[in-house]
């Protein structure tokens, strides 16, 4: 039987030498993510900036020095949450991910959380947003939680955005105050709260497993599924049915649930 840290590791490795997309080129490093691989919350961000790729760590600029205060705000350290981002190679000059280089990436984020299985997922920013809630915007959903396949997604803005408007501190700071409650209440079990609206399946269209392409492929058409990953790092089982109820009842605190300081909204599509 082969355990997550080894699966991670290989996950890591395959990541490291990816060449799926041009970004290979201009990297220096690939930064697969870190973080426990049985963490009740998983960050997923937009990509790796420049201190990250230089160190191969997500999250370790000032954007990073932020969500490790606002984790505290959850109630979290940094280091029991698994961080990642969409992309795991820097695009030059952090200009925005291409459709291409999103659709490169993304079987590694679906081993990513095949593997850790978080309680709750919080995407920081639009294009880990858009994975999960592709017709919203930010503004109009950050902070509120939506269950998706038997767990919590919580939108919140990114780090980096506050850096720059200062307005927007204030409110990842109340996010990421009440996502404390988000967590206890999934610890809980309680996924279908009253007022939470029902559990939709947003997961994506099964996807072929293709040969993968030895090159660098370039941007423009979304690159085909890294089948490589898939090969490489053996999946598990799939899941029986989540029985109702809590989900990791060894982890489960004793504390009663927080108040409830959570919203919902109704996904447009
Ligand atoms: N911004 C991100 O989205 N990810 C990082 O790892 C760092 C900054």
């Amino acid at each position: 039987m082969i355990s997550k840290e080894e699966r991670a590791a290989e996950l890591y490795e395959v990541i490291r030498a990816c060449r799926l997309c041009a970004l290979a080129e201009t990297r220096t490093h690939a930064v697969p993510g870190e973080g426990p691989l049985d963490a009740e919350v998983m960050c997923i961000g937009e990509a790796p900036g420049l201190n990250e790729d230089r160190q191969g760590r997500p999250f370790v600029g000032a954007a990073g020095q932020f969500l490790t205060e606002l984790l505290a705000e959850a109630g979290l350290r940094r280091d029991e949450v698994y961080i990642c981002n969409v992309l795991k190679c820097r695009p030059p000059g952090n200009r925005d991910p291409l459709p291409g280089e999103i659709a490169a990436c993304a079987e590694y984020l679906d081993l990513q959380i095949d593997l850790v299985d978080p309680l709750v997922i919080v995407t920081l920013g639009r294009f880990s947003m858009a994975r999960w809630f592709p017709q919203q915007t930010i503004s109009r959903i950050h902070g509120k939680p939506k269950v998706v396949d038997g767990r919590y997604i919580v939108p919140m803005y990114h780090t980096a955005a506050a850096l720059h408007q200062g307005a927007l501190r204030q409110v990842l700071v109340e996010d990421f105050r009440n996502l404390r409650g988000v967590i206890a209440r999934a610890r809980h079990g309680d996924y279908q709260s009253a007022g939470a609206a029902p559990a939709v399946s947003a997961a994506p269209e099964p996807r072929e497993a293709l040969a993968p392409g030895p090159g660098i492929r370039a941007d423009g058409p979304p690159a085909p599924p890294t089948a490589v990953a898939a090969r490489q790092v053996p999946n598990r089982a799939p899941d029986p049915p989540r029985p109702a109820g809590p989900r990791r009842p060894d982890r489960e605190a004793p504390a009663p649930a927080e108040p409830r300081q959570i919203s919902f909204f109704d996904q447009d599509t």
